[in-house]
Order: C-alpha cells, then sequence, then structure tokens
C-alpha cells in the first residue's frame, strides 16, 4: 500500500509502517519534536500510580516513549509490527533488563500474560472497525481488575488511517460501566488521552 493510498477501512498492515520507517528512521520526530516531549510528559503525568508491576505498550515505535515509560514499571513489554522500528527501541533501552521487546500485530496476536497496565498510545486509529472490537477485547482481557488503561490520540483527521482518534476513545468510553471506570479524560488542541480502569 502506497502512504497515500486511502485506507479502505480495514487495519493498515505491517508492509505499511516497513515502508514509513524505510525512508525516515523516525517519521513522526519522535526523538526531537516539541509537540511530542510536552504529549509524552502529559502521558506520564496521566498515571495515576508512581510504579507498574507488569505494564503492555502496543505499538512501541523507536522506543523513545518506551523509555520514558520504563522508568515507572517493574517489568515493561513492548510491542511493534515493524522490525526496523524494534531495532532501534532495542538498541535505545539496551541497559534496560526489565523491558522486553516483541514483534505482534495486534489483536491478530497477544502476549498471552495480564498486565496492570496497557498503553495504547497513537496506534488505535491503525486498527479497522473490523479489528477495533476485537483488540478492545483482548485488552479488557488481559488486564487485571484495576488495571490502568491509557489511551493517547492525535484527534484530527488524517487521510490514510481507518479511524480518528475519537473513534477510538469513543469506542472504548461506550464500555464504561460495564468493563472500565473513567479516571482521566484531557483533550488538548491536538490529542486527547484517556485513562480508564478495568472494573
Ligand atoms: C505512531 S507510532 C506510535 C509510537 C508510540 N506509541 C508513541 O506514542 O510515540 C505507531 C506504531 O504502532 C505500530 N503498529 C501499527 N499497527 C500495529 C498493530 N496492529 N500492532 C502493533 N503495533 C502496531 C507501528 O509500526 C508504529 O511503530
Amino acid at each position: 500500500m502506497s502512504l497515500s493510498q486511502q485506507s479502505d477501512g480495514q487495519s493498515l498492515p505491517p508492509s505499511y509502517f516497513e515502508q514509513m520507517y524505510a525512508a525516515d528512521p523516525d517519521p513522526w520526530q519522535f526523538e526531537t519534536s516539541e509537540y511530542e516531549a510536552k504529549k509524552y510528559a502529559a502521558t506520564l503525568a496521566a498515571l495515576p500510580k508512581a510504579y507498574y508491576r507488569s505494564a503492555l505498550e502496543i505499538g512501541g515505535s523507536i522506543g523513545v516513549l518506551t523509555e520514558k515509560l520504563a522508568a515507572r514499571c517493574q517489568s515493561l513489554l513492548s510491542l511493534d509490527v515493524s522490525e526496523q522500528a524494534q531495532a532501534r527501541a532495542k538498541a535505545r533501552c539496551c541497559d534496560l533488563s526489565h523491558v522486553e521487546f516483541e514483534i505482534m500485530q495486534v489483536p491478530h496476536q497477544y502476549p498471552p500474560r495480564t498486565f496492570d497496565l496497557t498503553l495504547v498510545s497513537e496506534v488505535g486509529y491503525y486498527w479497522g472497525w473490523d479489528d477495533l472490537p476485537q483488540a478492545q477485547q483482548q485488552i479488557a482481557q488481559q488486564l487485571e481488575p484495576n488495571g490502568h488503561l491509557l489511551l493517547v490520540h492525535w484527534t484530527p483527521y488524517v487521510e490514510e488511517y481507518p479511524l480518528t482518534g475519537d473513534q477510538v476513545h469513543e469506542a472504548f468510553l461506550s464500555q464504561v460501566g460495564t468493563l472500565w471506570r473513567p479516571l482521566v479524560s484531557q483533550r488538548e488542541d491536538r490529542y486527547r488521552l484517556d485513562l480508564l480502569e478495568r472494573l
């Protein structure tokens, strides 16, 4: 799929991301952007607990946020579909022995263990309507009671993304009362953040 091709409503495949990382090793300027640095600070500030025993990060990319999150976790598993991105994340976190990495395409693959924190930052809008419900189910199933789910997503429309950030957050918020208790909700100019606690 070319980068400019419009999505047909299905999740974007691993090849889409491998193509992006081949063209630019840091396509979203995670290492240098002031916007990202501020958003990462807000992301970590939204976490109610000082430390998490076992955290999961979906779509860890080149590991800039992974490295920061690692300071708040006893163990952290970071998943991505891109081998190229994850190689850079591994190099960045090579001194952090409590951080593990796996190539997995969520929700078609999911780690067979439970977590007390799952971070879904700037990755949910790459799922299509077909995969979003399964992703929601996997995330909820593998999160311990009172565990935290942190959602952070860009809100402006992006033509080639199957979903918008708002659609992702609203899908999880529609499960409030049955699966989740909302703890934090923030909307900024270009992104929104929701912290949900598993019932
Ligand atoms: C925009 S980056 C987000 C990086 C990081 N979470 C952050 O907030 O800075 C999205 C990453 O998600 C990965 N990704 C996309 N779809 C995925 C899926 N279904 N399962 C796991 N990772 C995925 C991409 O390869 C990419 O590295």
